[in-house]
């Protein structure tokens, strides 16, 4: 037996038998259990005291995480080597926030260099749109862009865009994802072709919703713009710069096939937010992740924010056959984290084979879901407290929702004392007893309160995590989403998957272009399945 599958097995016996205990009883019982589980890292706050392992269960988690060679994949990752190895790549969406005079290595060759040259071309970009200096075809200013992208070349911007977005932005920023046009319709009203920027973000540039918005929004721009000044309109970023270029951009930004797009926020994908919210502001972003870095690199395994929240998750999936997870940010500029975090997760650890191709051995990423609090808490949060299945719950709570606010010494009291309460009352519960002699004070009848008792009682016990930020700060932003990267990065170690390709995507990909072929030959092709002819006869009217 390999150390890993003893540390799983041991894993599993431990979770058995925490799985029948009370969290508040862990507390009653072990008095460090709050200084240990709780850590600091880059300026956040974890507590995971709130889940479901017990003192031995979170030391069997450690164990795990070291016999799964944490230490030594994390080495790898950051020296550069092939850790994608399906495809042969680096992963080193590090280097792209590291200091200017870092030296990270790709399968052996220096990219900080070339990191350091993009930052600044982006840099120098951003100061002269805001300047002035840079402006359209007809010589006027920028005041809109338009933000082209989908899937990692939308999601991380947009969340940066929303979490850090002054409330009267000097640049209208707007995003397009969906092929549907009435997203691209959306996003041009009321602009003026003349002082918009269509910055088009795709890692391949061959996708298919980026391209048609791209198509779209050319059409746009040349109804008023001749195919000279409408260069100066058209912004690439991408791996691929000749196909932007053939596609009439007439600037390009680039990164490298070693970033991966759900990890890409930190290169030029997030041009047109820089562009938008300052370079300085990104900087600052950058700065966090780069903390963040720092912290998974260094602090030990017992004390490392993100190899602890990745356990955490391996503990309640592996450990308690707990599928989903819930997270809920209390901060409307994290509305979307959730959505980011589908792609960062599911699509990084949504796999059935390990890295050497034999079939997973554990279960792999859960269903991860949410909305931000506390509108969550009027929708799906009920089921969290008295539905069957026990669904882990992630609370991501600011102190001050914005910079501004912590400056002005403006507390959200009202906001985070929700996530606090909900923590609570899943962990604590109700018992019918409780219920019932709450009716009974408040003067209900005995017999109606039997009645109502089963109904009003909650069976707490229900696992939770609380990370804390001071303030969404750009840095407390950057480190959180770095925070979340290296989380997915750990549990793909665990679980020995590569958590870095996305196959999965393709087969649909491959199957629309056909049943678009279909279309153009105005029929179901011969041999296709009777259901999907069908659907598609009633789609062709
Ligand atoms: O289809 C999935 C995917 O490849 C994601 O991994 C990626 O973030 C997205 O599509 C967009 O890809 P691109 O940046 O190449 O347009």
């Amino acid at each position: 037996m390999t150390p890993r599958a003893q540390a799983l097995d041991m894993l599993r016996a431990v979770a058995r038998k925490d799985a029948d205990a009370r969290i508040v009883h862990h507390f009653a019982t072990d008095p460090g259990r709050l200084e240990r589980m709780g850590v600091e890292a880059a300026g956040l706050y974890l507590d995971l005291s709130k889940q479901a392992w017990s003192a031995e269960g979170f030391e069997a988690a450690i164990d795990l995480a070291r016999a799964c060679d944490v230490e030594g994949r994390r080495a790898a990752l950051f020296g550069g080597e092939a850790v994608n190895n399906t495809e042969g790549r680096a992963v080193l969406h590090p280097a792209l926030r590291a200091a200017d005079d870092a030296d990270f290595r790709a399968l052996g060759e220096p990219v900080s260099k070339e990191v350091a040259e993009t930052r600044r071309a982006m840099a120098r970009f951003a100061a002269d749109i805001g300047s002035g200096a840079e402006t359209g075809g007809t010589k006027q200013p920028f005041q809109a862009i338009v933000h082209i992208g989908i899937g990692g070349s939308d999601l991380g911007p947009r969340l940066l865009w929303d979490a850090l977005r002054p409330l009267e932005p000097t640049i209208d920023l707007r995003f397009v994802a969906n092929i549907d046009p009435r997203d691209m319709a959306e996003a041009l009203a009321g602009l003026d072709p003349e002082t918009t920027l269509v910055v088009v973000v795709s890692k391949t540039f061959t996708t298919q919703e980026t391209l048609a918005n791209a198509e779209l929004a050319k059409a746009w721009l040349a109804n008023s713009l001749s195919p000279k000044r409408m260069a100066r309109h058209l912004v690439g970023v991408t791996a691929a710069p000749e196909k932007a270029e053939a596609f009439g951009c007439g600037r390009t930004f680039g990164f490298r096939d070693w970033v991966g797009g759900r990890y890409s926020l930190w290169s030029a994908v997030s041009l047109s937010v820089a562009v938008a919210l300052g370079w300085d502001v990104f900087e600052r972003v950058l700065d966090g992740a780069r903390a963040m870095d720092q912290h998974f690199l260094e602090v030990d395994l017992e004390r490392n924010a993100p190899v602890l929240l990745a356990l955490a998750q391996v503990f309640n999936v592996e450990g308690l056959g707990r599928h989903a997870r819930t997270v809920a940010p209390y901060a409307h500029g994290l509305r979307r984290l959730s959505a980011f975090l589908q792609q960062l997760e599911m699509e990084s650890n949504g796999k059935r084979v390990k890295r050497d191709g034999a079939p997973v051995d554990t279960a792999t990423g859960p269903i991860v879901f949410g909305e931000p609090g506390t509108n969550g808490q009027h929708a799906f949060f009920q089921q969290i407290h008295q539905g069957p299945q026990v669904i882990p719950a992630e609370f991501v709570v600011v102190a001050h929702t914005s910079e501004a606010a912590a400056d002005a010494g403006e507390g959200d009291a009202p906001l985070w004392s929700n996530a606090l309460a909900q923590a609570q009352a899943l962990m604590l519960g109700k018992t019918g007893a409780e219920a019932r002699a709450e009716m009974l004070a408040a003067g209900v009848e005995e017999a109606e309160a039997d009645r109502l008792a089963p109904h009003r009682a909650f069976p707490g016990n229900r696992p939770s995590t609380t990370i804390l930020m001071d303030a969404l700060t750009p840095e407390a932003v950057g480190a959180l989403l770095a925070l979340y990267e290296h989380k997915t990065f750990v549990e793909g170690v665990i679980q020995d998957i590569n958590s870095f390709d996305q196959w999965g995507v393709e087969l649909g990909k491959v199957l629309a272009k056909a049943i678009l072929r279909d279309v153009a030959a105005g029929a179901p092709s011969e041999g296709l399945d009777p259901s999907t002819a069908e659907l598609m006869k009633r789609l062709m009217v």
